[in-house]
């Protein structure tokens, strides 16, 4: 098939790389010169697992092309929409700015037969706005809303074989499944699940999953605050809930929460269109989710405090992991670095690390002391923070850990070490929701 792709952002670039693999010719558009320069050149914009490979593959067959001008949609029949539906600043709600600008600017250049696709994740109601206007334009092209529910780390896998398949189509619409159909071939062979519904309840099945996994994580770490004040250990505890089937053991990691571009601005998007909806009574709930999670951060940093010996004026303190999780050069939103900035704040000494995201971070805040390795980070430093589990952390030798430190204290912000282990090579170790 034929297929544009509007957006060349994080869901943008892994949705165009994996459709040109799946077979497809695929042009990717995007109003950012510099971006659409690294693409065509082969670079992703952004650090993901096995997309650099795959893009290369992907431009080398010729079937991918990158590009500013949007008339060069003219001739593709599917036209993807996976711009960015950020926060709108000052408030909770959703700034579809991006997703109406990309509808307005594909609407001169759609043809009968086209069918224009949301993959981003918009307020419940958009897609009927939308569909609306395209209506209206009187092209003959129609509307379907399909989310997208990749995990950073894990894109490329998530989207050549998603978990499930969401076609949200306008009543009536009797085309927009069979070209969706013939897209997805590969994962509907396999026989991935699909649900073909209205657009009203395709977009909120992507809020709603952001929604659940947030209340999952923030309620384990509603366990660790009741551990913390009882001597309670909340890993066993989770997996001993976890073993029931019908609760699971995953996503009930109790540490410092959850970041990124999704859940958080997800939920609080959800909340302010529920409270436009006159439904706000029924999130009320995802305000206490939000609530707990950032209460990790500042737990975070009152332990820093305590393990330092009560304040952290000119403590050096190492921080590894800036990344919102492993995998990932993501900074947005992160607890680990929002941490390192409150410590920074607090007059700490921070020299932080990450295998990924210090370019990321330095972006954004280019003031603090960032090192490349976890050793240069650690040299003398009163305590050390891991704040993202990546793997080479999780793999650190206690024993030739301690050599450089200048005293052997640790935090596990995501409780992903052997406290055994560290304490018997002579650490103090604490951790969020354990003794
Ligand atoms: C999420 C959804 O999982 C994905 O389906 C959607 O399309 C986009 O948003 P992502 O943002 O990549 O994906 O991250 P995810 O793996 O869901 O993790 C989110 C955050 O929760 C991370 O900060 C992670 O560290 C944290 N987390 C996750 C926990 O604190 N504990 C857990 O048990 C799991």
């Amino acid at each position: 098939m034929k297929i544009s792709v509007i957006g060349c952002g994080y869901l943008g670039v892994v949705h165009a790389t994996c459709m040109t693999e799946l077979g497809h010719d695929v042009v990717g558009i995007d109003v950012d010169p510099e971006k659409i320069a690294l693409l065509a050149a082969g670079t992703p914009p952004f650090y993901e697992p096995h997309l650099p490979q795959m893009l290369s593959r992907a431009l080398a067959t010729g079937r991918l092309t990158f590009s500013t001008d949007i008339s060069v949609v003219v001739g593709s029949n599917v036209h993807f929409v996976a711009v960015g539906t950020p926060q709108m600043v000052g408030s909770d709600a959703v700034d579809l700015r991006f997703v109406n600008g990309a509808v307005a600017s594909l609407l001169p250049h759609l043809r009968a037969g086209d069918l224009v696709v949301g993959k981003s994740t918009v307020p419940v109601g958009t897609a009927q706005g939308l569909s609306r206007i395209i209506q209206q334009k009187g092209s003959g092209a129609t509307l379907a809303w399909n989310p997208e529910f990749l995990r950073e780390g894990f894109a490329v896998k998530d989207t050549l074989a998603p978990d499930r398949l969401v076609y949200g189509l306008a009543e009536g619409d009797d085309t927009g499944e069979a070209i969706l159909d013939e897209v997805y071939a590969r994962a509907i062979a396999i026989g991935t699940p699909k649900v073909v519904t209205n657009f009203a309840t395709a977009e909120l099945v992507k809020v709603a999953a952001n929604a659940f996994l947030a209340t999952k994580i923030s309620f384990i770490n509603a366990m660790a605050e009741v551990a913390e004040a009882t001597g309670a250990d909340v890993t066993q505890l989770a997996d001993a809930i976890g073993h029931d089937v019908r609760i699971g053991r995953r996503f009930l990691n109790a540490g410092l929460g959850f970041g990124g571009g999704c859940l958080p601005k997800d939920i609080r998007g959800f909340m302010a269109r529920a409270k436009e909806l006159g439904v706000d009574q029924a999130l009320t709930f995802l305000g206490e989710v939000d609530q707990i999670n950032n209460r990790r951060r500042e737990r975070m940093v009152d332990l820093a405090r305590e393990i330092v010996g009560g304040s952290l004026e000119g403590k050096r303190i190492a921080v590894l992991g800036l990344a919102f999780k492993p995998d990932s050069d993501d900074v947005r939103d992160s607890p680990a670095l929002d941490v390192a900035l409150r410590l920074v704040e607090s007059g700490a000494a921070v020299i932080a690390t990450d295998p990924q995201a210090v370019a990321t971070a330095r972006r954004r805040y280019p003031d603090m002391t960032y090192v490349t390795t976890p050793d240069e980070a650690a040299k003398d430093a009163d305590a050390v923070l891991l704040l993202t589990e990546w793997q080479e952390y999780r793999a650190l030798d206690p024993l030739a850990f301690g050599e450089i430190v200048g005293t052997k204290a640790i935090l596990d912000g995501r409780n992903c070490l052997d406290p055994g282990a560290w304490r018997a090579a002579g650490w103090t170790y604490r951790a969020l929701g354990r003794p």
